[in-house]
Formats: structure tokens, sequence, C-alpha cells
């Protein structure tokens, strides 16, 4: 883990909107917070995210997959940016792409991705849709350690909400995202703080009964 100065360094990867990002910009403002974005790196060029980023004064850098031959070396290309700034851990905060080896090799363990579902139900793309299609009752959040494949990595901390009869897509997304806002910062808060340990697909947290 890369700690400069005692915080631990963060970067993000967004494609949109980045109100996870702004959560975590937000959380690394408050004193005391073990950890700091220090690059925030997007797909695409117009993604809000990035300017949350700059009003935050966080570098902001696209890397566009249409510069690179294939998945693997746009994935290089990633792993290259964050290493030269030393990042020690890679938040995946709306990032529409799928990650290969390349990248999940190089930050193995020190990678985490935030789905809106409580995994493993509803992976892949319109969680929300897809729980109140199927008539769930209860909906929710997790972040997750990433692995090669889609939303499948160690659970770190997931959180529940209800879902009503008379939800749509976005109003039951809004209520997951409050839940969102606050477990990506204290998932990397417990990273940071070292408090989590990975045997096969359970983690720990220190200091959890
Ligand atoms: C969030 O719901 C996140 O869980 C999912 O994509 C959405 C991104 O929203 N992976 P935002 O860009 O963080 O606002």
């Amino acid at each position: 883990m890369t700690v400069a100065g005692g915080r631990l360094r963060v970067g993000v990867l967004v494609s949109g909107r980045g109100s996870n990002l702004q959560a975590l910009l937000d959380a690394c403002a408050r004193p005391g917070y073990p950890a700091e974005v220090v690059v925030v790196i997007s797909d695409r060029e117009r993604a809000a995210a990035l300017d949350r980023a700059r009003a935050a004064g966080v570098e902001a850098l696209v890397v566009s997959p249409k510069d690179f031959a294939d998945r693997e070396a746009f994935d290089l290309a990633l792993v290259r940016e964050l290493t030269a700034r030393r990042v020690g851990l890679v938040c995946s905060a709306g990032f529409m792409r799928i990650l290969s080896s390349a990248f999940t090799r190089a930050f193995s363990g020190r990678a985490m991705n935030i789905h809106p579902s409580l995994l493993p139900a509803f992976p892949g793309l319109h969680a929300q849709r897809q729980a109140l299609e199927h008539g769930a009752k209860v909906a929710g959040a997790t972040v997750h350690f990433q692995d090669e494949a889609v939303d499948t990595g160690p659970i770190i901390l997931q959180a529940s909400v209800p879902v009503h009869p008379d939800d749509t897509e976005d109003t039951l997304s809004a209520r997951i995202l409050v839940e969102e806002h606050r477990l990506y910062p204290e998932a990397v808060r417990l990273f940071a703080e070292g408090r989590l340990s990975v045997a096969g697909r359970r983690v720990f947290v220190k200091g959890d009964r």
C-alpha cells in the first residue's frame, strides 16, 4: 500500500456523473480521513466527474480506448498512469468498462468497485431495474474488491434499502445512492487503516465483532 504523508493515495476511475467520486472527494476533505484522491481517470472526455475532480483541485485525465489497439493495451495505459502517481488503491466509481487481468493483476487486492445491488444478486448493467423486474423486496449497494469478472470480487461492505411498491428505477436508484455515498468512503477508510483482510471470498474487518 502506498501511503504518502500518512495518507493512502487513491486513483478513481470514472465514466459519467461522478456522484460516488464526489462522496470520496468530500470524505478526503474531512480532517483525519486517511486517504486522498490523487488522480481521476475517465474513459470519456465529457464525463461530469472530470469537472468534479478539477473543482476539488485533483488531477483529471482522459484515457480514451480509441487510442489503443485493444482492451489489454488500454488497461496497461491505465496501470501506467496510476503507477506513475504512486496510487495505492484504485476505486472504480461508475467506470463503464470491464477491466482485464492486465489491470487486475497489477492492482490485485488494491482495486475496489461499487455496484448498486446486493451482490451476487443483479450483477451487470441496470441493477436497479433488474431488482424491480425481479420483484425484490430489498435492494441495496455493495463495495467489493475487483477481480477479472464483472461484479464478482470479495464483498467488503453492503447496505440494504427497502423496495417500495410504487418505486420506479429512478426512485429506487436514488434511495440506493444514499447508501453508496456512505459505503464507499467507509470502505476506503477501512482499507487505508489496514483493517481489511481477505480469506478466500470472505473479507474480514479488523475491530468488527
Ligand atoms: C452508481 O450507481 C454505481 O454503483 C454504479 O454506477 C453508478 C455511478 O454513479 N457502478 P456515479 O457516476 O458515481 O454518480
